[in-house]
């Protein structure tokens, strides 16, 4: 698969520049769509649109098999690229499986871990995620760790509870020194691919007992400084309301980002 490829002045794969200021991130989860071919030409629309947008950090979490194609694609833009899940080992007997390093060799710098739809279908425990929060932190890539409830347990008031243990297990064994890339994504599962997203109010309040649960284990300075993103059926219209949040440090966004236009109206929210 050959795509575009421009000269290489982007950021380093690994190499993610955490500002303390909590630069907003905007991140893309293309879930189990488009083809490499399909991925090519999204970037050749969505890269004029957001050229010399360096407000936040972008990237664009593609099927597997995009990712090199994409890599190549936005070379040179500033757009990270990340996978949407990985194996927690290096290598090994794992049919089927990707591992950290593999990704980081065609450029990947993020990575997804624990989304709700692998904790569902894929029956990936809290364990499974902390293992491979381990194994990206190992090989340096910039893990977003998705938590969220059910309706169920929201309207049964134990949000709190399923936050706290997704996190308390989530992050065992990480300590504070090695915890400055990792980002959390709230994502409540009832919103997601709704059509409607949680408030902004119910989202910063969320965010804020997630940043005090972190800032409990690891410490002011890493609650501080971890982007707290929010997804579930962000859209270009509810964007600029949720980010206007104290708590609320950028967006991952399932459907309104397979769209190339609707992805740039998030960015540049
Ligand atoms: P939607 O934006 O389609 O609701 O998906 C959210 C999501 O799951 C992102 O990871």
């Amino acid at each position: 698969m050959e795509c575009k490829r421009e000269p290489s002045d982007g950021p380093t794969p690994g190499e993610v520049e955490i500002a303390s200021t909590r630069k907003p991130l905007i991140a893309a989860n293309w879930k189990m769509y488009k083809t490499p071919v399909e991925a090519c030409a999204y970037a050749e629309t969505f890269l004029p649109l957001v050229a010399g947008h360096t407000r936040d950090e972008i990237a664009i979490c593609p099927p597997f098999l995009a990712l090199e194609p994409l890599e190549k694609s936005v070379r040179g833009s500033g757009i990270f690229i990340g996978a949407q899940d990985m194996h927690s080992e290096k290598e090994g007997a794992f049919t089927g499986e990707i591992s950290a390093p593999m990704l980081k060799s065609i450029g990947v710098s993020h990575v997804i871990l624990g989304h709700s739809e692998r904790r569902h279908y894929n029956y990936e425990s809290d364990w499974d995620v902390n293992r491979k929060l381990h194994a990206a932190i190992r090989q340096q890539v910039t893990p977003i760790v998705c938590i969220g409830e059910v309706q169920e347990e929201r309207e049964e008031g134990r949000t709190n509870d399923v936050l706290l243990r997704q996190i308390k297990i989530g992050l065992e064994g990480i300590k504070p020194d090695e915890a400055a890339t990792i980002v959390i994504a709230y994502e409540p599962i009832w919103a997601i691919g709704s059509g409607q997203s949680a408030s902004p109010e119910i989202a910063d309040e969320t965010h804020a007992f997630i940043r005090s649960a972190v800032r409990e284990r690891l410490g002011n300075s890493v609650a501080d400084g971890m982007r707290i993103l929010y997804g579930g059926s962000v859209k270009p219209e509810t964007t600029a309301a949720l980010l206007s949040k104290d708590e609320i440090d950028g967006a991952l966004v399932g459907g309104a980002s397979l769209d190339p236009e609707s992805f740039a109206k998030i960015v540049k929210y």
